[in-house]
């Protein structure tokens, strides 16, 4: 059943002459469009109340079961304008399965996968002015969330939950755009346990990772690698990015624990890579091997990969015991890339169907 969505445009929408000095450099995560969306649920009512309203702050009750439990969850997806001006999503209904099976760890209703798509898009439609050109692989950036809003300071969960979504205009995620980042092993924290929420995009996964990822800076460092928590052996994830090894004699590794956020942009690389020739596996996958690896040159790249991300090339793995240098190179890595860019910005065929038309 798709959702009864009410509209209300934006009074002082932002003029285009700021809109052009904000889409010519959009950073990331910083600027939003002129309107957000959200619907509410009781356990009463379901989900009611569809509504797509100026952006602006919201009022939370302090006493917010989300301020004090973190029962909160998130995706990240983009928005794509196309060479002909028309925009599309890439893969929203992998998102909205992901929200599901986030919903379900964090004990928060479930959102259906049309409405998610239907508000994805509807926002997106509103805000369209907002969706850059393809120039410089910008595209709008669209972060639903669904909150613990009831006023409660029982600890059960909530039964009044908020879903929004808003959207951000977005260039490159690292400054230094697309070059290798040098990571940081974190030997002292970890992300994910057994039975915890590792494989939940919730935002207490992000919160945990800032002092491992505050760490890592300090090292010099772009980004943190964290390692599975029960032996402190096997490689898990970046704190945003999974993780991929390519080998000299052309097969590719993707670390596998059961406790990682399963990447949308990991699954598809999963796919593109096995039908250029580079089949994928899928395993648990020992530090130890990413040193020997590099260091005996049957390593050849290393890269990592997410949304706000894309495909990036891994340098450096510097530990607290020694470094481990940057793997040989990145051609595999950039072809990989520059595939997955192509289909999303409508300059190469879309052969698995993963494109949505929004615009
Ligand atoms: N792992 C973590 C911890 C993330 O935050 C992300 C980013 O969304 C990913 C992996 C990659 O997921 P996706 O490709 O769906 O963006
Ligand atoms: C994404 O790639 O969408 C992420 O969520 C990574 C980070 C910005 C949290």
């Amino acid at each position: 059943m798709s959702m009864q969505i009410t509209t209300t445009h934006s009074a002082i929408p932002t003029d285009d002459a700021r809109l052009a000095e904000i889409l010519s450099n959009p950073g990331f995560g910083t600027h939003f469009t002129d309107h957000m969306f959200t619907v509410e649920w009781t356990p009463a009512e379901g989900w009611h109340d569809a509504r797509i309203t100026p952006y602006g702050p919201i009022t939370l009750d302090p006493a917010a079961a989300v301020l004090h439990y973190a029962q909160e969850i998130f995706e990240g997806m983009k928005a794509y304008r196309h060479p002909d001006g028309s925009v599309w999503a890439f893969r929203p209904e992998a998102n909205a399965e992901r929200m599901v099976r986030s919903s379900g760890r964090l004990a928060l209703p479930e959102l259906e996968v049309e409405d998610f798509v239907q508000a994805v898009t509807e926002l997106t439609r509103v805000d369209e002015r907002w969706v850059p050109d393809g120039e410089g692989e910008k595209s709008l950036y669209l972060r639903p969330f669904m909150f613990a809003s009831e006023k409660f300071l029982g600890v059960r969960p909530a039964e009044h939950v908020t879903f929004m979504v808003i959207a951000s205009p977005a260039g490159a995620y690292f400054k230094g755009g697309v070059k290798p980042v040098d990571l940081w092993l974190s030997e002292d924290y970890t992300r994910a346990g057994r039975g915890g929420m590792g494989a939940a995009k919730t935002g207490g996964n992000y919160a945990s990772s800032l002092v491992a990822q505050q760490e890592a800076y300090a090292q010099g460092c772009d980004q943190v690698v964290f390692l599975d928590a029960q032996e402190g052996r096997y490689v898990e994830e970046l704190g945003g990015m999974n993780m991929y090894f390519v080998y000299d004699d052309g097969s590719i590794v993707t670390p596998e624990t059961g406790t990682i956020l399963e990447g949308i942009t990991r699954a598809s690389i999963i796919e593109l890579a096995g039908k250029m020739g580079h089949p994928v596996t899928e395993r648990r996958f020992a530090i130890e091997e990413w040193q020997e690896g590099v260091a005996s040159g049957r390593i050849t790249e290393v890269f990592a990969c997410g949304t706000a991300a894309v495909v990036t090339p891994v340098g450096a793995l510097k530990t607290a015991h020694g470094d481990t240098p940057a793997p040989a190179g990145a051609e595999l890595t950039m072809k990989i890339r520059q595939a997955l860019v192509d289909v999303q910005f409508g300059r190469a065929e879309d052969t698995f169907g993963w494109m949505r038309r929004i615009v």
